[in-house]
C-alpha cells in the first residue's frame, strides 16, 4: 500500500510521526512517502520537531511559505499536484486543520485519490475560524476519518459523512506525548535552572482572533502585564504574534513577564508539564494540558474541543483584560485536580489506525 503523507504547519508533526513510525514497523505492506509543503519553516517552528519525534526527512519539501490564504493554499496545491500523480499513491493522509490539510485533500479528490483524514469531525461552529474550513472541507472529502471523541463521530453523522468512513481511534497527539514525556522530564533539570520558579503561568497566543486585532491584544497584553507582578509568566511567541507585538508596540516596559523564542516540542511539553496553570488559544495545549492534568484557560469563545472542558481541566475565557485577570485569578487560587483523561487517549491511537489500514488491505 503506497502512503503520502501530508505535513505543513507546526501542529501536524506531532501528529504524523506516530503514525509513520507505526507504519514503518511493516516495511512488506506500506511505502511511504512524506511531503511537507513548507508552510512553516523557520527552524523553531519546523526542523526542530523533525529533529525531535524522530520524524524522518521529508522526501519532498514545496517550501511554499508565508501568504494570504489564497495565495498559500493555491501555492500548495499547484506544488502538490505534480508530485502526487508521480507518485500514485493509493492513500493520502493528511492531519489536523492547517491550510496545507485543506489544500492538498482538495487536490485528491478532484484527481480521484482516496484521503485518509487523522483529527477527523472537530467543530467550533464559528466559520470565521480558517481551520474550521479547512476541517469542514477536508471531512467532506476525505474516505476515512479517524477521530479523537465521540462529540467528533456526532458533528461528522450530522454532516452526512456515512458511518462506516469513520473510526474512533483516539488521539495521535496523545501518542507522541505518551512517547516523549520521559525525554522531555529528562530536560526538566536545565529548563528549571533557567526559569527557577515553584510556580509559574505559561502562555501561548497565536490565533488571528487574540492577536491580529489591536484592541483585542492590548487588552490580553494588559492582563498579562498585571498578573506577572503576581506569578511568574512565561510565554514562547509565535511568529504571528511577535510580528504584531512589534508592529503595535505593546512590548511592556518593566514586566516580570519573560519573552521567549518559539520553544521545541520537548522543551515546551516540560514546562507544560510543570506549570501551576497555562493560558492559551492553541488546540492541542487544550488536549495537552487535559492529558496532563494541568489547569488550562483557553481565549476563546468556543473549542471545536469541548471534551477538555466535560472531561478535562480546559475552561474558555474572554480575551478581556478584566474577564482574563478574573479566571487568572481565581484558577490560580484553584488551580483544580485532574478529572479525567478521555477514552482512547492512551498512546495506543496510531496503532489503531494503521490496524483500520491493514483490514482495508486484507478486504
Ligand atoms: C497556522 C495554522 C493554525 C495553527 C498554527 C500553529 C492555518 C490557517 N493556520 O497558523 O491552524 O494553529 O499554524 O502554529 O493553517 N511565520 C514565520 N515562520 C514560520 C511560519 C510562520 O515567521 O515558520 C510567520 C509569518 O509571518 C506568517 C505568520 O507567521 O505570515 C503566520 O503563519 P501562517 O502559517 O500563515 O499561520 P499560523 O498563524 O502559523
Amino acid at each position: 500500500m503506497r502512503i503520502l503523507h501530508v505535513v505543513g504547519a507546526r501542529p501536524n508533526f506531532m501528529k504524523a510521526a506516530p503514525v509513520i513510525r507505526e507504519m514503518a514497523n511493516y516495511p512488506g505492506l506500506f511505502s511511504q512517502l512524506l511531503l511537507h509543503t513548507g508552510q512553516h519553516y523557520d527552524r523553531q517552528m519546523s526542523q526542530v520537531f523533525f529533529d525531535e519525534l524522530d520524524l524522518p526527512h521529508p522526501d519532498v519539501n514545496l517550501e511554499v511559505g508565508s501568504g494570504s490564504h489564497a495565495w498559500q493554499t493555491a501555492q500548495i496545491m499547484m506544488g502538490f499536484e505534480p508530485i502526487l500523480i508521480d507518485f500514485d499513491p493509493d492513500w493520502v493522509v493528511v492531519y489536523g486543520d492547517v491550510n496545507s490539510t485543506m489544500a492538498c485533500s482538495v487536490v485528491c479528490s478532484k484527481l480521484d485519490y482516496q484521503v485518509a483524514h487523522v483529527e477527523a469531525g472537530l467543530r467550533s461552529y464559528d466559520r470565521r475560524m480558517p481551520e474550521e474550513i479547512n476541517r469542514l472541507v477536508t471531512d467532506q472529502l476525505a474516505e476515512l476519518l479517524f477521530t479523537t471523541s465521540d462529540e467528533a463521530i456526532h458533528n461528522l453523522e450530522r454532516e452526512g459523512v456515512d458511518r462506516s468512513k469513520v473510526h474512533f481511534v483516539g488521539n495521535v497527539m496523545i501518542d507522541t506525548l505518551v512517547h516523549l514525556l520521559p525525554k522531555a522530564q529528562d530536560k526538566w533539570s536545565h529548563l528549571s535552572s533557567l526559569y527557577p520558579y515553584d510556580r509559574y503561568l505559561l502562555v501561548t497566543l497565536h490565533r488571528p482572533s487574540n492577536v491580529d486585532d489591536l484592541a483585542t491584544l492590548v487588552e490580553i497584553m494588559s492582563a498579562l502585564d498585571e498578573i506577572s507582578g503576581e506569578i511568574p509568566v512565561l510565554f514562547p511567541v509565535h511568529p504571528r504574534t511577535r510580528e504584531r507585538i512589534i508592529e503595535f508596540g505593546l512590548q511592556p516596559d518593566k514586566s516580570k513577564l519573560i519573552f521567549l523564542e518559539p520553544l521545541g516540542y520537548l522543551d515546551f511539553l516540560a514546562l507544560q508539564a510543570h506549570a501551576t496553570l497555562v493560558l492559551t488559544d492553541s488546540g492541542g495545549i487544550q488536549e495537552e494540558t487535559t492529558y496532563l492534568g494541568v489547569a488550562c484557560l483557553t481565549a476563546r469563545s468556543n473549542t471545536e474541543r469541548p471534551v477538555t472542558i466535560s472531561m478535562g481541566t480546559n475552561q474558555l475565557v474572554e480575551s478581556s483584560s478584566e474577564a482574563l485577570l478574573s479566571a487568572l485569578r481565581s484558577r490560580l487560587a484553584h488551580p483544580g485536580a485532574q478529572k479525567s483523561i478521555p477514552p482512547l487517549w492512551d498512546g495506543q491511537s496510531a496503532r489503531r489506525i494503521v490496524q483500520v489500514f491493514q483490514e482495508i488491505t486484507n478486504r
